[in-house]
């Protein structure tokens, strides 16, 4: 089965073609970084609007790198894909729309099925385009821009919401605290790079770890580094120099990925899981691929982390999870976007 997946969740336009949920035939991913960067954050008017734009191009360029042949001959015919799958949440209401529209739209058109996406349950999936082996269960961590979420995974569909962030997510702190450096959006990148050339041992920021649940909780350490800027004499509109920064950002990250890595690995083993799945934008920050791996080794955890490209908003994940939910004969019906839309089993009421 082909499925075209459509992501427009928030700030990226992207389309994709993959087969039997494993193999991607081609992925086409348009960021609006650019466009958002003046203003130090997402812009959900300017986002919506960049993806009416987009959505068009990117979709037709995802159709003609997997079938060049079907390319060549006018587009007259369908493509040769048996459904499409695109993201109905959560994420920006404007942005999820043009989205949910254009597979609809694509759909009638072409007289092929339609299947929503959780976007969160993509994340996880991407993880199956890199391990064709790979299959539940298993301990799924989604780290994102919006969203820090702990996911026992029984099986395909089946989910168990272990915990969640309860301020900021894992991304946003990333992006927060660079603001509060002058590192420009978005800030994770901008950190992870900026953290190479300094000491994670310099600063010893707060590990907020929330001892008796599975919730994260990021905000406070968020306000230790405001609150160690200012002390230091930063602050409004005042910041350090690279070196002093780099040690911020060095200090930072090591705290967010102790928190993290350390949280996940105790509910692999209280859950018994022998698996971790990572999934996210976040999880592209080096620092916490290389506590992941080490943690891996020391608990006999089997590791899985996307290539750098699948870690952030892509298509593929998309047309991946959307397959798995059509062969379980789920998600069928109209698509209905929801901006909060939570995690939930296929087989429950909020199922496609
Ligand atoms: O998954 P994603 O592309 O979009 C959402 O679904 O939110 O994640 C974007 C987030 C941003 O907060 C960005 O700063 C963060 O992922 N991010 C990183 C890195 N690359 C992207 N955070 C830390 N280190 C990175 N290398
Ligand atoms: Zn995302």
């Amino acid at each position: 089965m082909r499925v075209l997946g459509i992501e427009s969740s928030c700030d990226e336009t992207a389309a994709a073609v993959v087969e039997d949920g494993r193999r991607v035939l081609s992925s086409v991913v348009f960021s609006q970084e650019r466009l958002h960067r003046p203003f130090q954050g997402i812009v959900p008017e300017i986002a919506s609007r960049a993806q009416l734009e987009q959505i068009g191009p990117v979709v037709r360029r995802a159709l003609a790198g997997a079938f060049p042949a079907w390319d060549r001959t006018a587009k007259r015919t369908a493509p040769p894909i048996d459904a499409i799958a695109v993201t109905v949440g959560p994420g920006l209401v404007g942005s999820l729309l043009v989205g949910k529209m254009t597979a609809e739209a694509l759909g009638w058109a072409w007289n092929k099925p339609t299947v929503g996406v959780n976007h969160l349950e993509g994340h996880l999936f991407a993880n199956l385009l890199l391990d064709r082996s790979l299959r539940p269960p298993f301990l799924g961590l989604v780290v994102s821009g919006g969203h820090t979420d702990l996911i026992l995974v029984e099986d395909f569909g089946r989910y168990r919401v272990l915990g969640r962030t309860r301020d900021d997510a894992a991304g946003e702190s990333f992006d927060k605290v660079a603001k509060l450096l002058g590192l420009g959006y978005p800030g994770g990148p901008a950190i992870d790079r900026l953290a190479r050339r300094g000491d994670p041992a310099s600063i010893p920021f707060p590990r907020p770890h929330l001892a008796s649940s599975w919730d994260f909780s990021f905000s406070g350490l968020k306000t230790a580094v405001l609150y160690y800027l200012e002390k230091a004499g930063y602050g409004r509109g005042r910041f350090p120099d690279r070196r002093i920064a780099a040690d911020v950002c060095a200090s930072f990250q090591s705290a967010v990925t102790d928190v993290l890595v350390a949280k996940t690995v105790r509910a692999a083993r209280k859950y018994r899981a022998d698996q971790v799945v990572v999934g996210g934008g976040v999880s592209a920050n080096s620092r916490l691929r290389s506590e992941f791996s080490k943690a891996g080794g020391k608990w006999g955890l089997k590791i899985h982390l996307p290539s750098l490209r699948l870690c952030t908003d892509n298509a593929a994940m998309i047309a991946s999870a959307g397959h798995y939910r059509l062969k379980a004969g789920a998600g069928k019906g109209p698509l209905n976007i929801d901006p909060s839309l939570p995690v939930s089993d296929w087989a429950g009421p909020k199922a496609g």
